[in-house]
């Protein structure tokens, strides 16, 4: 059975992204295909520091880190589908998501023997925000430049939520984000149809 993987790039307990992706992911699971969450929320993880270590030896993992992206890898790898989610800080992906992306640095190994390791594989992409318009969009093309760079194919939601769902927590609460119904019906939406191009394209 295909396998979603649900990313929070949120470092917050009470995370109003995290229940959106929860939202989107519960979708998934409605078409029976299998999910899987994992939060960047408390995890250590050391920043790239270029140093090629993992290119030159054609590893699979870091080899000057040993934190907890190490555990990270493999789902990320052999998942068929992704559903990124992430709180908009600065008009883009929190610290912890930007190194997440950083760290997948191994899989240009993955890469030089196989450029089409990705392309069925599926990407969807939800941004909270504090403010009403205070760059859900962009952070949405952040996290969709990611796939790009490594070939996961895109869904959007086509209009009016164009490239993923934005949603406006009201400053930040958790009970903010609760009130953005339409928000939260494009994150359900982001779910869906993750999961149906994943039973479309994805090899099972
Ligand atoms: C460092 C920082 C930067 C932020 N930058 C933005 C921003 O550029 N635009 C915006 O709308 N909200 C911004 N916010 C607010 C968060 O996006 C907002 O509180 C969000 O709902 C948090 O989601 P979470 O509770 O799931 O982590 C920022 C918050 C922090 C801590």
């Amino acid at each position: 059975m295909p396998r979603i993987l649900g990313i929070c790039g949120s470092p917050r307990g009470k995370s109003g992204t995290e229940y959106a992706l929860r939202k989107a992911l519960k979708e998934v699971e409605k078409t029976g295909v299998e999910t899987e969450l994992i939060t960047l929320r408390a995890k250590e993880m050391g920043f790239c520091i270029h140093c090629d270590k993992c290119i030159r030896e054609e590893s699979r993992k870091c080899l000057v880190h040993d934190d907890d992206m190490t555990l990270m890898y493999d789902p990320f790898y052999y998942a068929d589908g992704y559903i990124i989610a992430c709180p908009v800080y600065k008009m883009s992906v929190t610290g912890q998501l930007s190194v997440f992306f950083d760290r997948l640095r191994p899989i240009w190994n993955m890469l030089k023997k196989d450029r089409a390791f990705f392309y069925n594989k599926i990407g969807g992409a939800i941004a909270v925000g504090g403010s009403r318009n205070g760059g859900q969009e962009t952070t949405i093309e952040r996290i969709q430049n990611f796939y790009n760079s490594l070939g996961v194919t895109i869904v959007n939601l086509g209009t009016p939520a164009f490239g993923g769902a934005s949603l406006w927590s009201h400053s930040g609460s958790y009970e903010g984000l609760l009130t953005d119904e339409s928000g939260l019906e494009d994150a359900k939406r982001v779910g869906e149809r993750v999961a149906r191009m994943v039973l479309t394209i994805a090899p099972v």
